[in-house]
């Protein structure tokens, strides 16, 4: 890995880690990616992973390079957010792409933890006479495909606790629909939901606040919409199970089934392993990331059980008096952030 690198070279590597965020909520369980080519400082080409199935971000950047800057490939460099595969995919091996274009200089912050890569494409190109820088602005580098080499380290997803609790502590009150944070708060969390593969809630959640979990103040795709049901009694009315969006129902018995296309009802035991089962399952089925909502008892047993990796936890500005106790988390926050006068807290499962 080497250390020191240039403010520009930083500049450029932002530009490509900018790129990659284009596919924000389209990539996973694939990693987010960008690429940008620079000929004496100039960018002449860059490109993104749009998501599966689509040409790799050093595929698109080459592409874009105009007729007249191609003659300049051979004496740019390219910088990636990350290590460039070297094995058939979907797509041919972009270090075979690096090689063919003759572009001699390559700076990666970080390496691609897929088996088949990690390192191997930053060794054949080294083989192959190719200058390759790594370790550019790292950190932020890995932060972008945390979710992608959770996925090729675990079997299980990207879990994300994410909840919003009054002022004196409390995350609801029973019988009784009640909202805690503003507007921006909650544009935020639609946003977040475009961003991930699925969002779980418990029983209790779904007969009480008849969520519809979709992400309607934002754009792109709706999340899949996992809910426990282990009596098999909600209401077939609920929002997640007649909007004709896809639902998982996770229940101990099939005594009831559903006609609508859109729900897929998991029969598995309510025992001790059920959240570990779920996860497993979930990860069979390419949910890369998994946003859970809900309500306390759920999230207590996420938080007790150790599985999660990241906790997004809203404080609203009002004060319930009575209802339900938020969770606890055993870890401080990482990051604090304002949303107006919300705060938002960040932890990390160390
Ligand atoms: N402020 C927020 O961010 C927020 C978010 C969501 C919900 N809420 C509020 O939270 C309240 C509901 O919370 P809650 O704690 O009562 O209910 P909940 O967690 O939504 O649901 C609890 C029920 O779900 C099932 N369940 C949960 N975890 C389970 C596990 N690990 N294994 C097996 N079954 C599990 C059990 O159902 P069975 O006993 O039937 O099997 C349990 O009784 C509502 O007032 C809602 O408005 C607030
Ligand atoms: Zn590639």
């Amino acid at each position: 890995m080497n250390s020191d690198f240039s403010k520009k070279q930083k500049l450029f590597i932002r530009r490509a880690f900018d790129l990659a965020r284009l596919a924000e909520g389209s990539a996973v369980p694939n990693p987010m990616v960008g690429a940008v080519i620079v000929f004496r400082d100039r960018i002449i080409g860059e490109g993104y992973f749009k998501g599966f199935g689509q040409p790799h971000a050093e595929v698109n950047a080459v592409a874009n390079v105009k007729e007249s800057d191609r003659q300049y490939l051979t004496q740019s460099e390219i910088y990636v957010s990350l290590e460039p595969c070297n094995f058939f995919g979907k797509t041919p091996p972009c270090t075979s792409l690096i090689l063919k274009s003759k572009i001699p200089k390559v700076i990666i912050s970080t390496i691609d933890k897929t088996p088949q890569v990690s390192g191997n494409g930053i060794d054949l190109l080294r083989k192959n006479g190719v200058e390759v820088l790594t370790g550019i602005l790292e950190k932020e580098g890995n932060e972008l495909v945390k979710y992608r080499t959770n996925y090729v380290e675990r079997d299980s997803p990207f879990v994300i606790l994410k909840y919003a609790k009054s002022k004196d502590g409390f995350i609801g009150q029973k019988n009784k629909s009640v909202w805690i944070t503003n507007h921006f708060s909650k544009t935020l969390v639609h946003k977040w939901r475009s961003e991930i593969n699925a969002i779980m809630i418990g029983t209790n959640t779904a007969r009480q606040d008849n969520p519809k979990l979709t992400n309607r103040l934002y754009f792109g795709k709706d999340p899949l919409r996992i809910v426990l049901d282990r009596k098999n009694d909600l209401p077939e009315d609920l929002h997640i199970f007649s909007d004709g969006l896809p639902t998982w129902q996770i229940t101990e018995n099939l005594s009831r089934t559903f006609s609508q296309k859109n729900i897929t009802q998991i029969e598995i035991p309510f025992d001790d392993f059920l959240l570990k089962n779920l996860l497993t399952k979930m990860h069979q089925e390419k949910v890369g990331t998994l946003l859970v909502e809900g309500g306390a008892q759920l999230l207590q047993s996420f938080i007790n059980q150790g599985l999660w990796q990241e906790a997004r936890i809203f404080e609203g500005n009002k004060y319930l008096k009575k209802g339900i106790l938020a969770p606890q988390l055993p870890v401080s926050p990482n990051e604090e952030f304002e949303i107006e006068n919300d705060i938002l807290r960040i932890f990390h499962n160390p």
